[in-house]
Order: C-alpha cells, then structure tokens, then sequence
C-alpha cells in the first residue's frame, strides 16, 4: 500500500510539477500587408516549420508594419525583441556598409544570375558580414527588380527625371543612386501611398508586384521599365536569439527558410506577366524599353565613390562586378 502511495506521488509530481514540453514560439516581423512579397516568404515560412516540428514551434507573424518600420525592426532583432525579420536590403544601409554591394545599380543582369550569386559563397559573405552587427543571416528571398513610377511624365532617359521627387528607401546608397540619375531623391519609410496621393512626392521606384498590392496604378500614371536594382529581402535572425538554439534547431529552421525563399522567388516571378497585364489596364502608361544605358551611365563612377570607401566592401565589391561579367 506505501508503495502504491509513493507511486501515485511520483505521477502526480511528474504531471503537475515538471513544466510541460510547450510549443516554442517564433515572433517574425514584416512591414508589409498580407499578399506582399515579404509576406509569401512568411507564410511559407510558418507552414513549413510548423508542419516539419509537428507543432514544437509556432511562428506568430507580425505584418503591415505594426512591430515598426524596417529601421525599427532591425534595431529590435539586434535587441532580440523580435527574432525574425524579412526585410529590404535597402534599410540595412543604415547598420552597414556591406549591403551596398548587392544594392549596386545594375548589378545583375537577370533572375538566374541573381540566385546564383546570392546562394554562392558571394551571398554568402554578405550574410556572414552581418553577425558583427547582430543579426544571424540566414538566406535571401526577393522583392525583384525595381522600377520607377511617378505622377508628371513619361520617362525615357535621364533627362526626363529632371526636377520629379522621387522617395527611395532609407539608405544612403538609394539616395546616391537617384541623385546621380538627375532626380531629387526623398528617403522615407514605407508605406507611401498618402504621400504619393498628396504629391508630397512625384514618384517611387519598386518591383511591379508593389504597384499591384499597394494600388500605385490609381495615383502614378507612368511606370518605367528601368530595373535599375535587384533588391533582395534578406531573411535574417536576432543572432543572440540564434546562439541559444541547438544545432538541431538551428538546421530546421534555416531550412525551412531557405525553402521559404525558394518557393517565394519562384512564386514573384510567374506572376509578373500578369502583373504588367493589370497595371497596363489598369490605365498605367508603361515605357517597356528605357534607355537603359544612359542610366547605367549616369551611376558608372559609383564604385569608385565615398559610398565603397571601406575597403572590405570594396574589395567585395569588385568580387561580385567580376562575378557577374
Ligand atoms: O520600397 C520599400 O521600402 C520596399 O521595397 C518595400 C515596399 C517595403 C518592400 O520591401
């Protein structure tokens, strides 16, 4: 009977005393509303490593910018407030430099050339380069190519820009781009649609698939086909967040982003086609054919400019202009 009793003690100690095996929870930020580039990545994300953990982790994803703007997110992942975020290469250019190099202005000369790069060891080095800082690197997904849209004109070549506000993102580099293109460079963060509304800005450069979501085709008559800048997202992790998961952790979940990202570049670029369809009836007047090499000669000394003067980033740099010969 004593025996029963101590036996029945220690079940019940075990039940009620020994914390239960919980779900570990992920918090993921994006600025973007759901149907967003960024928020394909995320969902996938969460499908993907919830199924895999059967349930032992759970992502909760915080969108449309209501953890903060990208700036802010990225400050609370080096805080490790937040643990994950996809974000726009451009806002990394406030922490550092290294981003710069895979937001040079015609960098890559397609899709193809750009996954490449961006899962070899160039990529890699990037995403490396960002742990001084704290993040944990883990893969890129994409926002694509950027194009221009603005409100006054149609634009062919640089000269056309003269005089039109353009917002670029808050990057140094951004604005540098936009400034040597001949145009009055804004930075501001996302989102901008009131401001484009109310003129505060002429125009804004973006993948097609923002003019879609955001409905740009209602206040920005012209768009045009620059693809000036491959802008990746890159996926990145709080790195002190990231040291205190074991191995087995770590590889389930940079997996399943590397997935993530992989289903989500495959996803933005079918739809493309369809996307210059809508916008086109939509009323957007589109310039298919810009005279690309009078903008990619408008920015040709960039390289040599105070914007690469680390000399790690420049050596970078040069790396990935021979890379992509
Ligand atoms: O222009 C930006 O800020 C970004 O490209 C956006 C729209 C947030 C998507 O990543």
């Amino acid at each position: 009977m004593k025996a029963r009793i101590v036996l029945l003690a220690a079940v019940l100690t075990i039940c009620f005393c020994l914390p239960l095996q919980a779900a570990e929870n992920i918090k993921l930020g994006v600025v973007t509303k759901p149907g967003s580039a960024q928020n394909v990545v995320a969902d996938k994300f969460k499908e993907l490593l919830e199924a895999k953990s059967n349930g032992d982790w759970t992502v909760t994803i915080y969108d449309s910018g209501v953890l903060g703007n990208e700036t802010e997110m990225l400050q609370q992942i080096q805080m490790n407030t937040l643990h994950i975020g996809i974000i726009t290469g451009g806002p990394f250019d406030t922490f550092t430099p290294i981003v710069r190099v895979i937001n040079y202005p015609f960098l890559f000369k397609d899709n193809a050339q750009a996954d490449e790069i961006l899962d070899g060891p160039l990529g890699q080095e990037i995403l490396d380069g960002l742990e001084p800082m704290g993040f944990k690197g883990l893969c890129f997904s994409e926002n694509g190519f950027r194009n221009l849209t603005n409100s006054k004109r149609a634009v062919k070549t640089p000269e056309d820009l003269k005089g039109l506000k353009i917002r670029v993102m808050n990057s140094a580099l951004h604005k540098t781009i936009w400034r040597a293109l001949g145009a009055n460079p804004t930075p501001m963060a996302w989102p901008i649609y009131t401001e484009l509304q109310q003129g505060v800005i002429d125009g804004q450069e973006n993948p097609l698939w923002v003019m879609e979501v955001y409905k740009f085709y209602e206040i920005q008559d012209y768009m045009t086909m620059t693809r000036h800048v491959y802008s990746p997202h890159i996926d990145v992790a709080s790195l002190k967040w990231w040291q205190n998961l074991d191995a087995k952790d770590q590889a389930l979940i940079a997996g399943c982003m590397k997935d993530a990202a992989k289903f989500q570049r495959k996803d933005n670029r079918e739809k493309d086609a369809a996307r210059i369809k809508l916008l086109q009836e939509k009323g957007m007047q589109i310039e298919m054919h810009p005279d690309v090499d009078a903008f990619r000669q408008k920015v040709a000394s960039l390289a040599g400019s105070d914007m690469f003067k680390d000399p790690a980033v420049h050596d970078l740099l040069v790396k990935m202009l021979e890379a992509v010969k």
